[in-house]
């Protein structure tokens, strides 16, 4: 059995925890001392000892995350989970991450979320894929722009001692509403800043009502100035208006100097490619799980979701973690409700997590075999409650 598991409050604890979770990523630089200070939230750090010695650690953020509908629920944002190499296959993630999902529920937060670096582990503590990332690959001299694409606004260049701050104003500031859109605390961008480094950021829209910036720097080459094939990769495109879209994006394919352009996490349907005279200048090259999904409190989380109109849907959920979510629930237009009526589909936590903010169609999760439908076109129907226009997607990564 592992060690008991307690909230981290000393500060050299907390630095070794930040080690902890860096030893066990094995590619993850460690951080010296004075930059780990800071960057966990107080209270919300968690470590298992074994022998007195720190060997696993779990860590979140108090957020919001945007859900169909546009309400920002109370969200956790879980990171850092990691146990030493030499402890693995003990338990200790387990007892790290039960006790975590414990402690949000006992604060209330109604949702929790996290980025997987492996694909295996998080379903079994009721996390589903709930929302997708596409990587771009854009052939910047192709990638012209059509003529009937509008103007945008005007596009200026941050001075350095402004790249970090001027960014998190506008993301706080400029009504970030997508579905699967997260709050980034102040801790995110002190991690960003220590593990991006500068690079270059530009913004959209007049001084103190900008909408939208762009981050980017070129790929590390000790033969920048030669090289035949320059790539630039864009870390952070936030833009809140369709008008910051297109000017930040002009923006970044107007560099002469660059072959190509990579966008590692973009909207699986970013519109990108329609503004283009040639969409075969951008190539998608890779879909990947985004937002694992974790309804903290499932009758708060349905409840407070828009849906489409349509038939309404009786969903029997279990989650034997959590169990105050073990319910059936009657899905309408106007929301959700607690019933003893007899569902139409049954599903588990994790599967519902999945399906929650529209990006998993309930008719595959069925054809999988992780929903029983039990009411024919009972999947399809809840597919008409729950679809959302743009794919979930969040864009920040932590
Ligand atoms: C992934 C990691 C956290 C697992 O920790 P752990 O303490 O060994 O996990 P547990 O012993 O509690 O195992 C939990 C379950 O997950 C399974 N599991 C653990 N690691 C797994 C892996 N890499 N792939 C698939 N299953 C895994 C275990 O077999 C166990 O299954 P069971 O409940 O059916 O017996 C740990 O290996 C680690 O720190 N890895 C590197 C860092 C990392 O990937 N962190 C995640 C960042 S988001």
């Amino acid at each position: 059995m592992p060690a008991d598991i307690e909230i981290l409050t000393d500060a050299a604890d907390l630095r070794t925890a930040q080690q902890v979770f860096r030893t066990a990523m094995i590619g993850v630089p460690q951080l010296d001392a004075e930059a780990a200070d800071g960057l966990n939230e107080p209270g919300r750090t968690l470590g298992a000892r074994s022998d007195g010695e720190l060997i696993g650690t779990a860590n979140s953020y108090t957020s919001w995350l945007v859900v169909p509908g546009g309400e920002r629920l109370p969200h956790a944002a879980v990171t850092h989970v990691g146990v030493l190499p030499t402890h693995t296959r003990q338990g200790v993630v387990t007892a790290l991450l039960r006790r975590q999902l414990a402690d949000i529920a006992e604060r209330g937060e109604i949702v929790a979320s996290l980025r997987a670096t492996q694909g295996g582990i998080y379903e079994r503590f009721g996390y589903g894929i709930a929302g997708s990332a596409a990587r771009l690959e854009i052939d910047r001299r192709r990638a012209r722009f059509r003529d009937t694409v509008p103007a945008a606004g005007p596009v200026r260049l941050l001075a350095p001692a402004d790249a970090w701050e001027v960014p998190a104003k506008i993301y706080a500031t400029a009504g970030v509403s997508w579905v699967g859109a997260i709050d980034r605390p102040a801790q995110w961008w002190r991690l960003q800043q220590l593990m991006r480094g500068q690079g270059h950021v530009a913004v959209h829209g007049d001084p103190a009502s900008e909408d939208g910036f762009v981050r980017y720097r070129g790929v590390e080459s000790a033969e920048w100035s030669r090289s035949p094939q320059r790539t630039m990769v864009v870390d952070d495109l936030i833009a809140t208006t369709d008008a910051a879209y297109a000017g930040l994006l002009r923006h970044v394919l107007a560099a002469d100097i660059v072959d190509s352009v990579v966008i590692p996490a973009a909207a699986p349907d970013a519109p990108l490619r329609h503004l283009l005279t040639d969409e075969r200048a951008v190539a998608v090259t890779e879909i990947r799980d985004e937002t694992w999904l974790r309804l903290i409190d499932a009758p708060a989380a349905l409840n407070r979701r828009a849906y489409n109109p349509g038939p309404p849907v009786v969903l029997g959920i279990t989650d034997p973690i959590l169990p105050a979510n073990t319910a059936t629930y009657r899905i309408t237009q106007d929301g959700a409700s607690v019933v003893d009526d007899p569902a139409d589909l049954t599903t588990d936590i994790a599967t519902l997590a999945a399906a929650y903010l529209g990006g998993t169609p309930w008719r595959h999760l069925t054809l999988a075999g992780r929903v029983t439908e039990h009411r024919p076109g009972a999947a399809a129907a809840a597919d008409v409650l729950f679809a959302v226009e743009d794919h979930p997607f969040s864009g920040t990564y932590f």
